[in-house]
């Protein structure tokens, strides 16, 4: 499974989540790769921040912010059991080949009714790809739900015919995350009996049930 995590929105948790998310499942003994393809590096970053503290490597993290993504990811599939893209902002070359190399598309959001979700451009952009790419899978995520959680779970059931639809397992508003990155870390390291942890472990479950849903007939 290749999944990509995209919005051409900074700051909406794409990093984290992908880090996260690739965590879990290396927790539970798949072999897995990170693809950093966002030019800033920010999960190389983690990566290097982890070895530094001397902590275990959990999954490879490879940097490759080029518009060959689409080739080398099918490649490094051929050895790992899940595949998880931390996309790049903004540039539209790369977002191309990105969801060109993906299974599975989650654009984490803010579930702010002020924010537009995602933008007009990466929707057109993912359109796009479904025409070479008829498969493909897509859900918005929503992410740094506020006090306001069990509102944000309502909208996420009332938007999940949505087109892409909404995950109804949401990501609260946990500082936990900035915690555990800045000594590069999981959340599920700090302690795996956190909200942060539960929801992260709970979402990584959706998304292996879309998978399922999407490679059985
Ligand atoms: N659910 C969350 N709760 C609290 N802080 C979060 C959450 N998700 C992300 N953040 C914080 O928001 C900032 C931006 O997140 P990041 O994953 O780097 O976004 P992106 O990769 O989309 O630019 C980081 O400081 C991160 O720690
Ligand atoms: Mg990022």
């Amino acid at each position: 499974m290749i999944v990509a995590l995209l919005n051409q929105k900074g700051g909406v948790g794409k990093t984290t989540l992908a880090l996260n998310l690739a965590g879990v499942w290396a927790r539970q003994g798949k072999r897995v790769t990170l693809i950093d393809a966002d030019p800033q590096g920010s999960a190389l970053d983690w990566s290097q921040q982890r070895a530094r503290e001397g902590l275990p490597r959990l999954f490879g993290v490879v940097g490759l912010a080029r518009d060959t993504l689409h080739r080398e990811a099918p490649e490094l599939a051929r050895t790992a059991d899940v595949i998880v893209i931390d996309g790049p902002p903004r540039v539209a070359a790369l977002m191309r080949s990105a969801l060109l190399a993906a299974d599975l598309v989650l654009i984490p959001v803010q579930p702010s009714p002020l924010d537009g979700w995602a933008s007009a451009e990466m929707l057109a952009l993912l359109a796009e790809a479904r025409i070479y790419r008829p498969d493909l899978a897509a859900r918005f995520v929503l992410n740094r739900c506020g006090a306001r959680t069990v509102l944000a779970r309502e909208t996420a059931e009332t938007l999940a015919d949505h087109d892409p639809p909404v995950l109804t397992a949401t990501i609260g508003q946990r500082v936990a995350f900035a915690v555990a990155a800045q000594s590069g870390r999981l959340v599920s390291e700090l302690d795996d009996d956190t909200p942060a942890a539960r929801e992260i472990a709970v979402l990584a479950a959706a998304i292996d049930a879309v998978d399922t849903g999407r490679t059985t007939p």
